[in-house]
């Protein structure tokens, strides 16, 4: 396929070169939009009087046919083109002739990548947040299910206080929510028209900006050529934000890998998100919850990997930005194919509340509930803390539980035990009595998800 640009250049360029500059391998994938902008960019040009209504009327009708032959097989994209923008408008005058020569009037490939990519994006940014409600959306019913189902919080890994697995899932709804907002914010600030700042400088013809905005569905125009034809915050701020989806699908993720452990046993993944081992006949694996964590490592690299091809490049347009598009498609594939296995995995798995209990009952979960019950004997906190603190040490070298110690043993410490302080330590009333706002109670676990579903709703 010949290229766009033999103006000045008579030699022809080297073979390898010429494969290193090419982006089709990338940039195929925007064919759809390449062919919107560049309908939009007739109908424009004819509403301007810049081109004839007829050139217009035959340009949209064979893009249009282009479109339908990409669709049934009919055409294919061909790999030796030198970038998508240059396959369709060569496919275009093959086709038409004369008007398709027309079509680049008022436009370059810079402002045309910059429009192509936005586009492109959206569409990415709604299946991506469709995927990411998906999940939200079972961790509220999965959450539902276990708001009563009591487990050791922790921290440091250490059982630190009672709280439900239901009320544990909600904190990763909470999570992916922002990462949804996050998403829906980028995509707002990217809805913006780069078509028309041209090479970098505009230019002479009276052309409607705001016209072939609204056509493709753009909020606004870029208020600066140069800005327009340079800028990829938009793919910085995607990036960022699909990295921190990363970062909660892999913090998910190592949960499921050691509540799935045999050292915990909270939870059965389904063989359907899981695999065998080839040697160990035993073994379940939770492989999908690992490789998920592992390709945050990936996401991360195309978000440091966008940021350092930005830094420091002069304006305008660079051939550098070429890079951004295969980053920023990889992390957006990656954070795909993890939601895509993550949602189910959560909506299969099998909980385990007796093991999630037995591990809630020997952790000493209830100690700061033991203090609170003899500050309201009125006992001062710090002293409180202390002698649980002792009584808890009793319990470790007697080998008890604090349900399991005798009054006596208690009353030895401080007169103020009474029988009472039994039903205060009960794992279950700990657990009841935790209704402050965003806490563990089943009923505030139910007000969580009620405030989730109404979010997305
Ligand atoms: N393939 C190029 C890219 O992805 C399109 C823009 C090329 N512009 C140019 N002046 N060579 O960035």
């Amino acid at each position: 396929m010949p290229k766009l640009w033999s103006g000045l250049a008579s030699g022809a360029i080297d073979e390898a070169a010429e494969d290193f500059n090419r982006s089709i391998r990338v940039d195929a994938r925007m064919v759809r939009e390449d062919i919107a902008g560049s309908v939009a960019h007739a109908k424009m040009l004819a509403a301007q009087s810049i081109i004839s209504p007829q050139d217009a009327e035959a340009i949209v009708a064979c893009l249009t046919g282009i479109l339908a032959d990409l669709d049934a097989g009919a055409l294919t994209v061909d790999p030796e083109a030198e970038d998508i923008h240059t396959f369709v408008e060569q496919t275009l005058t093959e086709r038409v002739g004369e008007p398709g020569k027309r079509l680049h009037t008022a436009r370059s490939r810079n402002d045309q990548v910059a429009l192509d990519t936005r586009m492109y994006l959206r569409g990415r940014v709604e299946t991506t947040g469709g995927l990411l409600k998906k999940l939200i959306l079972t961790l509220c019913d999965r959450a539902e299910e276990a708001k009563a189902m009591v487990m050791p919080g922790y921290t440091h890994l250490q059982r630190a206080q009672p709280v439900t697995m239901g009320h544990h899932l909600m904190a990763y709804a909470m999570m992916a929510l922002r990462d949804l907002g996050r998403l829906t914010d980028a995509s707002r600030r990217m809805n913006v028209s780069p078509i028309g700042c041209c090479a970098l400088a505009g230019t002479t013809y009276d052309t409607d900006r705001q016209m072939e905005a609204a056509l493709l569905g753009f909020d606004s125009v870029a208020e600066n050529s140069l800005d327009g034809v340079s800028d990829r915050d938009f793919c910085v701020e995607l990036a960022a934000a699909l990295s921190l989806v990363m970062t909660h699908l892999s913090r998910l993720s190592e949960e499921l890998i050691l509540w799935s452990s045999w050292e915990f046993k909270f939870v059965r993944l389904s063989d359907a998100y899981s695999t065998g081992s080839s040697i160990m006949p035993q073994k379940k694996n939770p492989d999908m919850a690992e490789l998920t964590r592992g390709k945050t490592g990936r996401v991360y690299g195309d978000l440091m990997a966008l940021l350092t091809v930005l830094k420091g490049l002069p304006l305008a347009y660079n051939k550098d930005m070429q890079e951004d598009k295969e980053l920023i498609f990889d992390a957006f594939d990656t954070v795909d194919a993890c939601l895509t296995v993550c949602a189910p995995m959560v909506g299969t798995m099998t909980f385990i509340p007796e093991n999630m209990r037995k591990a809630a009952a020997a952790g000493f979960i209830n100690a700061t509930d033991l203090a609170d019950w003899l500050v309201g004997r009125g006992m001062p906190f710090r002293t409180a803390y202390k002698l649980t603190g002792e009584l808890v040490a009793a319990c470790t070298q007697k080998g008890v539980t604090l349900e399991e110690l005798p009054l006596e043993a208690y009353r030895a410490k401080s007169d103020l035990f009474d029988e009472s302080l039994y039903e205060a330590i009960n794992i279950d009333n700990c657990l009841l009595r935790r209704t402050s706002y965003g806490g563990p109670a089943p009923e505030s676990v139910e007000r969580q998800i009620e405030y989730v579903r109404r979010q997305i709703g």
